[in-house]
């Protein structure tokens, strides 16, 4: 199916999903009262929020805007870490568990307590102040597997009042580089290497690599030792320290720092429309009340619940909705390590089983992945313990919307399709599952506490059952405080083209109820699995290859993936064009940014459409992607090389 038709097909959808009785029972939120709430005092809303939290002085001033930055709960203080662990010592949850670690070989299991958790985090935050000398507002670089001492490295970050950056660890040397030096990090964290399907991942030698040179701002890294003694490293006696050497020499107890509602908490990068990925930055407060807000709500998270989130904590998802969220809701979190097909494809299924799962979260892509292995692998376990399920990462079609709700929900678990961006640091587009009744495929309503909009280009709402632009028109607590080190970027891809309104990139459709329905982005970005990826950063990947003189990259539709990435390159004159050459260039895309990035197609062509002032026109080379016919092609220089290269790349397709 085209887009097109993909689309008609969603705005046809006519199932809807009311909140089973016996979940608004028992929910958070079980009728309209925070949305009422919401809309009556949208400041003093927020202030309900932020006061579950523990905070060490009280702000004098919920917020103050002034287009595009925002300060929320000014004067305040708190700390993001004594509200996720150290709250929750001094009561009942001390010696509940806070974290349930699965590793790739089975049978590898570790549980950490509230308490045991608070042990670590406090003896890491010492060494990382006292041994290692970062001081509050300094940025530590983490490169880690999905494993325990990632968590407790975060909160131990955050404890002291310095910020993380964490990396990612499918990304490639190069990309930490470009991180690091962005982000001046003195220190990084890493681990010798981690499993992910049956592989071994090389983290310490991507660093090492990373680091070569001598404009690095690293003095130091600390490395965990997570292979035990599979694995030989190289150490540098000058730089490298073992983790667990630092922390036999660590004080037990460091207070946790009494910050400014505003400080910086944390940086993320994720791709744009230029070459360069964004540093995100989150700061304290609003941070972490936009994500145990949500959490609370949208998860409907109790001290007993079970909560499962499959994303890394690499990327969003995982911060916020692992670490964060959850452990500030005083939640029991499922932390898995490895991949769903190993050893077997019920793996998941059979830790749902294992550990009594009572909320999961995951993305579209492995739904699809699960509907493709087939109904049996999760009929092989009990799903008994499951009573609500959720989505994130790119629209859910609602044919895979509908296999989770009975395969793995059997039909009793709500689901919650997420809306939301590294960008809004939480959930902003989801149903409250014991109040909205759910359509698959749509996110539904924006949550309490959230403008959201559908407009036309010149900002004006759409009318009901019309589509256009997703934009947020106030400020909320959670919300990026800016790019790192670029405001005027900041303000170019959010704000600019509206001025006072958010853009978010994405194409939504608002129906007759004003459930949205998200259409994926609207700019040179691709959503592969989830994952962001810059058409421009994949360009310059491609043209940083010797024999490429120009690229243009696109999405294409993938049934499992959502969009892979396809690149129409032009090579160097006496350059001959052959398989090798294609596989080259791909490996070279995955050297360099990491095997997200890695290309579905790659197309040799003479000639890329331009105009005549040499822009390559991206939308033509979709359209032959597609199938479709071919758009305007009145600006072209040379009309001619677009109807040859669509018979060439169409005979390609058909051999
Ligand atoms: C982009 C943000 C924060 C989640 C992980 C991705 C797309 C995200 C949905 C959804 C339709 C979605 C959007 C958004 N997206 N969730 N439920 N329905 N699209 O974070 O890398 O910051 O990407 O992911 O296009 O802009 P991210």
């Amino acid at each position: 199916m085209s887009t097109d038709e993909k689309m008609a097909a969603l705005l046809t959808e006519g199932r809807v999903f009311p909140p089973p009785d016996s979940f608004v029972e028992n929910a958070n939120a079980r009728d309209k009262t925070l949305y009422e709430n919401a809309e009556k005092d949208y400041e003093g809303f927020w202030a309900d929020q932020a006061k579950e939290l523990h905070w060490f002085r009280p702000w004098d001033k919920v917020l103050e805007w002034e287009v595009p930055f925002s300060k929320w709960f000014v004067g305040g203080k708190t700390n993001i870490c004594y509200n996720c662990v150290d709250r929750h010592i001094k009561g009942a949850l001390r010696n509940k568990a806070a974290i349930i670690w699965e590793g790739e070989a089975p049978e590898q299991q570790r549980v950490l307590t509230y308490w045991d958790l608070y042990r670590e985090v406090n003896k890491f935050a010492d060494v990382l102040k006292n041994q290692f000398k970062i001081d509050k507002g300094d940025r530590v670089t983490i490169y880690m597997p999905m494993i325990p001492e990632l968590v407790i490295a975060m909160l131990a970050v955050v404890r002291i009042g310095a910020a993380h950056s964490i990396i990612f660890g499918g990304f490639s040397p190069e990309s930490i580089k470009d991180r690091i030096l962005d982000s001046q990090s003195k220190v990084v964290i890493t681990a010798d290497g981690g499993y992910r399907n049956g592989q071994v991942l090389q983290l310490k030698r991507n660093v090492d690599e990373a680091l070569a040179g001598n404009d690095t701002p690293v003095t130091d890294v600390i490395v965990v030792r997570n292979m035990q003694y599979h694995m030989d490293i190289e150490i540098n006696e000058d730089r490298d320290s073992w983790y667990h050497r630092v922390m036999r020499k660590a004080n037990h107890f460091v207070p946790a720092a009494e910050l400014d509602s505003e400080d910086l908490a944390f940086l993320l990068y994720t791709s744009g429309t230029t070459g360069k990925p964004k540093g995100i930055m989150h700061t304290t407060g609003g941070y972490l009340t936009g994500v145990h807000y949500s959490t609370k709500y949208v998860f409907d998270l109790k001290p007993e619940d079970v909560f499962w989130c499959t994303a890394d904590i690499g990327w969003i998802t995982g911060h916020s909705y692992i670490t964060y969220g959850p452990l500030s809701n005083g939640a029991t979190v499922v932390m898995y390590e490895g991949a769903p097909s190993y050893p077997d494809k019920d793996r998941f299924w059979h830790i749902i089983e294992k550990y009594g799962v009572t909320v999961f979260y995951t993305a579209p892509t492995a739904i699809r992945t699960f509907m493709r292995w087939g109904e049996k692998f999760p009929q092989r376990r009990n799903l008994s313990t499951l009573r609500l399920l959720g989505t994130v990462g790119e629209p859910i079609n609602p044919e895979a919307w509908m296999w989770y709700y009975k395969n793995i929900g059997h039909e009793r678990c709500p689901v919650v399709d997420t809306w939301w961006q590294t960008e809004t640091g939480a959930i902003m587009v989801a149903p409250l599952p014991g109040v909205i009744p759910t359509k698959p495929g749509s996110a539904t309503l924006p949550l309490p506490g959230y403008d959201v909009a559908v407009v036309d280009k010149d900002g004006h709402p759409v009318k009901r059952g019309e589509g256009g632009l997703l934009v947020v028109r106030k400020p909320w607590p959670s919300m990026l405080r800016g790019i790192y080190g670029d405001p005027d970027r900041y303000y170019e891809t959010y704000w600019k083209k509206f001025g006072n309104l958010y853009f978010t990139g994405d194409g939504a459709k608002i129906d007759r109820d004003g459930y949205l329905w998200l259409l994926g982005r609207v700019d040179d970005v691709i959503n592969v699995s989830g994952h962001r990826i810059g058409t421009m950063e994949v360009e310059s990947a491609c043209v940083d290859f010797p024999s490429v003189s120009e690229a243009a990259v696109i999405g294409i539709p993938h049934e499992i993936k959502g969009q892979a990435i396809v690149a129409f390159v032009t090579i160097k004159d006496g350059v001959a064009h052959t398989l090798d050459l294609i596989e080259e260039i791909e490996s070279h895309v995955v050297e360099k940014i990491g095997a997200i990035a890695r290309p579905e197609k790659i197309f040799i062509t003479a000639e890329l459409p331009k105009t005549r002032s040499g822009k390559i026109m991206r939308r033509l080379l979709r359209d032959i992607a597609n199938g479709k016919v071919l758009g305007d092609t009145t600006t072209l220089a040379d009309p001619k090389v677009v109807e040859e290269l669509k018979q060439k790349y169409e005979s390609e397709e058909s051999s």
